[in-house]
């Protein structure tokens, strides 16, 4: 009887365990993939027509945010590029005339408490945005490609010689609050 009690203890600890894993995995959301309201592929664009991101995340260079372009940016070559044969161009046109913004679906998001900078990454670090991106130019539909958990933050930092937080002191900047204020 107790061996009974035992391992169904035990087999309840480890299911629970696994719950809480999983909230913790959906929580972080690697792997999101929202269907957009335009059929935008970035294999299309950025693999094969050869875009650059920057053409249209230019605001990846100046600050925090890497930014979705506007739809002028779209119009630039949609204006000439399947002008007359597409619905999905049809929508972009619609949103240009119409000076309403394409309400996209955000893909990545930290929490507010946590604070990631694009520019001292993409500039000062020289990182490329596929690191931490993936293959986006593979990708017909966006998706989140990293964790984007505290670990995956720090465990880079360690790998370039930042200094990990528990060196709070460190001038090297391990400080928590670099991240959290
Ligand atoms: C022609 C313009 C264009 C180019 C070039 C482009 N993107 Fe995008 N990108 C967009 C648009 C529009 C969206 C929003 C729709 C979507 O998520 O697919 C987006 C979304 C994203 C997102 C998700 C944003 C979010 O909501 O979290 C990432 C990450 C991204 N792009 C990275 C890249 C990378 C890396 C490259 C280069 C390999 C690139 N993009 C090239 C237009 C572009
Ligand atoms: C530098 C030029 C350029 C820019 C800027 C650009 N596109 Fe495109 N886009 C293209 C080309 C080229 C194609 C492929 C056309 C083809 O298949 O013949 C395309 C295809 C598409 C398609 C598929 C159309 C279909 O029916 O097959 C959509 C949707 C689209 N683009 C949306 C966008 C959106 C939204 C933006 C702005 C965020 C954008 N494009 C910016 C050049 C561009
Ligand atoms: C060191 C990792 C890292 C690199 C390098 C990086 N990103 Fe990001 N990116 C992130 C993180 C983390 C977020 C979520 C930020 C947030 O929610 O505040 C994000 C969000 C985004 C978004 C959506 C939200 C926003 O900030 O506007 C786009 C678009 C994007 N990245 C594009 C790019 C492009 C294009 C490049 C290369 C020029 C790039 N990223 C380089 C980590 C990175
Ligand atoms: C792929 C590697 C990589 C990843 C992933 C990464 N970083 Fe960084 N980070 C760097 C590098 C390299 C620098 C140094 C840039 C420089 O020289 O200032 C840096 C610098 C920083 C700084 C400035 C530190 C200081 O001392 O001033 C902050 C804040 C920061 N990162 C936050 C984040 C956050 C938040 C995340 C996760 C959401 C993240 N980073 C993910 C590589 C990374
Ligand atoms: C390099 C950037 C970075 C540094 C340095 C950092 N954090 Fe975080 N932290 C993050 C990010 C990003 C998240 C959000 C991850 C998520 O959604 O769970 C986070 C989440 C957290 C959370 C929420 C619970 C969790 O684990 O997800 C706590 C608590 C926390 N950090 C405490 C700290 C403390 C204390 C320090 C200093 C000893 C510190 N952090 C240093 C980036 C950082």
């Amino acid at each position: 009887m107790r061996v009974i009690i035992f391992v169904s203890l035990f087999v309840l600890m480890i299911i629970g365990g696994m719950g809480v894993y999983s909230a913790r995995r959906t929580g972080l959301n690697q792997g999101f993939r929202p269907t957009q309201p335009i059929a935008f592929s970035h294999k299309e664009h950025a693999g094969i027509n050869k875009m650059e991101c920057l053409y249209c995340h230019f605001a990846a260079e100046q600050g925090r945010h890497a930014g979705i372009p506007p739809v002028g940016v779209c119009m630039n070559c949609h204006k000439f590029v399947k002008k007359n044969d597409s619905k999905e161009i049809a929508k972009v046109e619609q949103a240009y005339n119409n000076k309403k913004p394409i309400e996209w679906t955000k893909v990545h998001y930290l929490p507010d408490f946590a604070y990631f900078n694009h520019s001292q990454h993409v500039v000062v670090g020289k990182i490329a945005c596929q690191t931490c991106h993936g293959p986006a130019e593979t990708m017909e539909v966006m998706e989140q490609y990293s964790e984007l958990s505290m670990g995956w933050c720090i465990d880079c930092h360690r790998e370039k010689g930042i200094a990990p937080p528990q060196d709070h002191k460190a001038a090297t900047g391990g400080d928590c609050s670099k991240c959290h204020y």
